[in-house]
């Protein structure tokens, strides 16, 4: 139970578990979050067993009712299993399983794959505890031995026969401390114990217990028991174990005393930037990136930066790019990763693709950065969680140094997400001959005083929730902002629907009169993210418009620079920022939209960190 609530972030719609004891499963679900399968569990009483399978889901094929829960069963009842992804012949699965006499109790493609797993099982007619080329299963009692034998095989044949992504974890009542697994496309890692093994889609669900890690490869099928891990890989052989380094200290995934894991994600985000940005010069202060394992050659005949993300992710690619743009020359496209690979972009040898993820498991993003790689180009990929699926299959990996994001809703991942991408176009800007190394080391000198000033920019954080507390029965918030104070006008938008539940929309402030100023009536709140004085082309144009909504009626917040007094006379209220060279300001104005979008939903009474609907990995596409 307490490795599902470190992975709960993944979806929290319902939960089950299945333990095994000899000769039976107790199969045990709830509707809604893991707690209520807690107090499920305690109306059951203590469940003894040699190993579990568990599971939190986030619906994709069904309602979430407890029907639709996970585990699955056979309709024997002998076997249960637990499954991630989407099987994309589901349907035409389930109709052969009905026409040969199956039952099914849920709408899921999950109970689809328990019955064809059951069925295999059945027809099993070979002896033993071997599979693939003759591989033999380690660690598993002797009588329970022809049993694991026969649901690892069964499982090797299922898996021939599902299309799509998936990872699936099933047991048997005959083999009650056996599990056995196979993913493809999906992510699956193995902790190893001292007499006991873990497995979990990600590494955080057994942090606890062990930091010694094993991957599972691309449709490798995988066998664990208390004391041993089979892994069989495609051809039928024996895998070679690649052992992944975990460095996350558990105790970092608690809240610290905060009320909610968005608070403190906020607040982390001084330290979160400054990881991030640590030890990336050497003695001659050139930056270094040691990972970026693609040679300077290479960088330098890139004529094209694709920056593919999702949600969040992408906001801090739009921010990147100006930033890229400015300090490299290079042309940069920003790209919704669920876009990106159906509009036939224009890819080759010579494109740089920046692909942008916190959970580095996104499924959009991981398709987009496979069809780039199909065409040639080199994929550096940004991404928050070592060792994932994201940074596995790119070229290269930078990585944003914020921690384990727990809360659903992005924060300090945003920020160290730009933070890295800037560190990436600086290098560019370097190896390119953009800019001179004195002129880097000054753009990174102001980098690293960010820190400093998002604390600041914390401290000032009564101000922000006293607003935010007093807007509790908006119904539609306008976010307006020119520049990159464009993608932080998106990204605070995002964050109020997501967390809130209040309609909101980003605007490019120069758009306002193409359209959108048609919905400014009368009490209308407009929150402007107003660009420093010191770029006065800017600046009086984002005024202007705040005067525009404001003769309109609107009422407007404004994020402006300490010391800006021309925002004054048109602004209700003045959320303030220390000055900041603007392409550093994003960093800056992002805080008081989370702080307020989490205090409003927090006003609101609503479950700040698990927002309805939503998962903190989309791990389909
Ligand atoms: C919003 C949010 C999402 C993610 C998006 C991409 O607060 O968290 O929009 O940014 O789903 O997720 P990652 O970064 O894990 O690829």
């Amino acid at each position: 139970m307490g490795g599902l609530a470190r992975l709960e972030y993944r979806g929290y719609d319902s939960a089950g578990i299945a333990v095994g004891a000899t000769q039976s499963l107790t199969v045990v679900k709830a509707v809604g979050k893991l707690a209520n399968l807690t107090s499920e569990l305690d109306t059951v009483g203590p469940l003894e067993g040699r190993a579990a399978i568990g599971h939190t889901r986030w619906a994709t094929h069904g309602q979430p009712t407890t029907a639709n829960a996970h585990p699955h069963t056979s309709l024997d009842g002998d076997l249960a299993l637990v499954h991630n992804g989407i099987i994309e012949n589901a349907t035409q699965l389930h109709a052969s399983l009905l026409a040969e006499g199956y039952t099914f109790v849920s709408d899921t493609d999950t109970e689809v794959v328990a019955h064809l797993l059951a069925r295999e099982f059945l027809a099993d007619s070979e002896d033993g505890d071997t599979v693939g080329h003759g591989v033999e299963i380690e660690g598993v009692p002797e009588d329970a031995a022809g049993t694991a034998g026969a649901l690892a095989r069964a499982m090797n044949r299922v898996m021939s026969q599902l299309d799509g992504a998936f990872t699936l974890l099933a047991m048997h009542a005959e083999a009650p401390g056996v599990i056995v697994a196979a993913r493809r496309s999906s992510p699956l890692v193995i902790g190893l114990g001292k007499n006991e093994n873990f497995l979990g889609s990600d590494a955080l669900a057994f942090s606890e217990h062990t930091q010694r890690a094993l991957e599972v490869g691309q449709d490798e099928l995988v066998v664990v028991t208390p004391t041993a891990v089979t892994i069989i890989g495609v051809e039928g052989e024996p895998a070679t174990k690649k052992f992944l380094e975990i460095d996350f200290a558990h105790d970092r995934v608690t809240k610290d005393g905060w009320p909610t894991f968005m608070e403190k994600e906020i607040n982390e985000q001084p330290r979160a930037i400054a990881d991030t940005l640590a030890d990336r010069l050497d003695a001659e202060g050139y930056l270094t990136l040691d990972e970026l394992r693609i040679p300077s050659e290479v960088l330098r005949t890139v004529d094209k930066v694709i920056i593919i993300a999702c949600g969040t992710a992408a906001y801090a690619g739009h921010v990147a790019r100006y930033a890229i743009e400015h300090w490299c020359r290079i042309p940069v496209e920003v790209e919704l990763a669920h876009e990106f690979r159906y509009r036939d972009p224009v890819v080759n040898e010579k494109t740089l693709v920046v692909a942008v993820s916190q959970s580095g498991e996104t499924m959009d993003t991981i398709m987009a950065i496979r069809h780039a790689r199909e065409q040639g180009a080199r994929v550096v990929a940004v991404v928050n969680t070592p060792g994932s699926t994201i940074s596995r299959e790119s070229d290269a990996v930078l990585l944003t140094h914020a921690g384990p994001e727990i809360a659903v809703a992005s924060t300090k991942a945003f920020t160290a997400q730009i933070t890295a991408t800037y560190i990436l176009g600086l290098y560019l800007a370097q190896v390119r001959g953009n800019k001179y190394i004195d002129e880097i080391q000054d753009y990174l000198d102001k980098l690293s005083e960010i820190p400093g000033k998002v604390s600041e920019v914390l401290k000032r954080g009564e101000l922000v929730r006293m607003t935010a507390r007093t807007l509790v029965d908006e119904n539609s918030v306008i976010y307006l902002g020119r520049h990159v104070g464009f993608p932080v006008a998106l990204e605070g938008a995002l964050k109020l629907k997501e967390i809130a539940y209040i309609h909101a929309e980003g605007f490019a402030a120069g758009e306002l009169k193409h359209g959108p100023i048609a919905l400014i009536e009368e009490g209308q709140v407009v929150i402007i993210i107003v660009p420093t004085p010191r770029r006065p082309e800017l600046h009086r144009k984002v005024v202007s418009n705040i005067q525009e909504v404001r003769a309109r009626g609107a009422r407007t917040i404004v994020v402006a620079e300490d010391g800006d007094e021309s925002v004054n006379e048109f602004a209700e209220t003045v959320f303030r920022v220390p000055p900041t060279p603007t392409l550093y300001a994003p960093l800056l104005a992002v805080v008081p939209l989370q702080v307020f979008a989490c205090e409003l939903a927090t006003a609101k009474g609503l479950d700040v960190d698990q927002p309805r609907n939503l998962a903190k990995s989309v791990t389909v596409e």
